[in-house]
């Protein structure tokens, strides 16, 4: 069952993201009765639990928590680079896209774009991306990074072997991974493969806290210990140290242990969501293959358009994001359930069908 949203209102149908989501009641116990302490002074003790809960499910050495996923996406990228050199970014990727020109202006570097219908960079692509590090013309390419699940693809999960690959032609050419695993517990979920083994073909992992898993802020870094250590200082400079922190700690490893068993529901009301609707004159999903909880509908004549579509859902109280280009982006999570996506599916049916 969804929460209800409305805490008393209207209730409102909301699939503009997996963001929207709001802490559990265990949750919003645990933060009354966290023990903190001056995380800056390494004294919070709710912090250093979750900072250890979230290395150890990652299997990897140590781990960060940073008040946003943007933050420890670019925390990463300024951990890996010099000023100067290139990143290699998929073109629709948050880092790209979202952050704000963040590689540029925190980290001074520049990112090099591969165009991809699906999100997965192919090796010979990115091949003929890196740069020769002797020649003085050229940025020297030091980071790779990757989106799993791919958010502006529609939410796909990058296939195992491909990942696989991916790593051993890092490892080959001594040129790190970063890991954006914003909702890398719903591509878990997707495919059975562990966040720890996905995070194993990676150099370090952001992941995000706030989204699926429901914790109301946060989100974790997570490499090695060297990595972490240099990581904690640069999340000082980006004003990220906080205080009595275990108050968003403590919903956050709650989280961890009772989230993330439920996210296989969430991807399956996307597939339902994109079954329902898939025949719709008009709309189209991109792409049609739905791997976990976000589904991308294009509209065409003779629908009308994505602005107007969702300007009609939310009279009916259900919200989206209309992305431009005719599109609009629905995101399944813990506070919508099935009965909320066969609504979703029937306004769209006597809208368009
Ligand atoms: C793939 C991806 N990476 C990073 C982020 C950034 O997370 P935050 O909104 O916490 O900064 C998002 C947010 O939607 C995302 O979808």
């Amino acid at each position: 069952m969804s929460q209800n949203l409305g805490d008393g209102a209207e209730r409102i149908f909301d699939f503009r993201s997996d963001t929207v989501t709001r802490p559990t009641p265990r949750m919003r116990q645990a933060m009354m009765d966290a023990v903190v302490g001056d995380d800056v002074f390494s004294d919070d003790p709710t912090v250093q639990e979750l900072e250890r809960k979230a290395a150890l499910i990652l299997g990897m050495e140590a781990a960060l928590f940073v008040p946003s996923g943007t933050m420890g996406n670019e925390v990463a990228i300024n951990v890996w680079t010099d000023p100067g050199d290139e990143i290699i970014v998929e073109k629709r990727s948050h880092i790209y896209l979202y952050e704000a020109a963040g590689p540029a202006l925190i980290s001074g570097v520049q990112v090099c774009t591969i165009e991809t219908p699906d999100g997965v960079m192919p090796l010979d692509q990115i091949e003929a991306s890196l740069r020769d590090p002797l020649d003085v013309h050229c940025a020297i390419t030091s980071l790779i990074c990757i989106e799993n699940t791919h958010n502006m693809h529609g939410g796909r999960v990058l296939p195992i072997d491909y990942l696989r690959e991916l790593r051993e032609f890092s490892l080959e050419r001594r040129i790190p991974i970063h890991l954006d695993g914003a909702r890398i517990f719903n591509a878990s979920a997707a495919t059975g493969v562990s966040p720890a083994e996905y995070a194993s073909l990676a150099d370090s992992v952001m992941f995000c806290l706030s989204k699926g898993l429901g914790a109301p802020i946060g989100s974790m870094v997570v490499g090695s210990e060297d990595f972490i250590e240099k990581a904690h200082r640069v999340r000082k400079v980006l004003g990220g140290g906080m205080r009595q922190v275990g108050v968003i700690a403590a919903p956050a490893i709650i989280a961890l242990e009772e989230m993330t068993g439920r996210l296989r529901i969430d991807n399956e009301n996307a597939k339902a969501l994109a079954e329902g609707i898939a025949d719709l004159p008009g709309l189209t999903l991109v792409p049609d293959v739905i791997d976990t909880n976000i589904v991308f509908a294009r509209f065409d004549p003779p629908a009308p358009s994505a602005e107007e579509v969702a300007e009609r859902l939310e009279e009916q109280g259900i919200l989206c994001i209309p992305l431009g280009h005719g599109l609009i982006r629905f995101v399944t999570h813990f506070d919508v359930d099935e009965t909320d996506v066969e609504r979703l599916v029937d306004a769209l049916r006597e809208m368009l069908g």
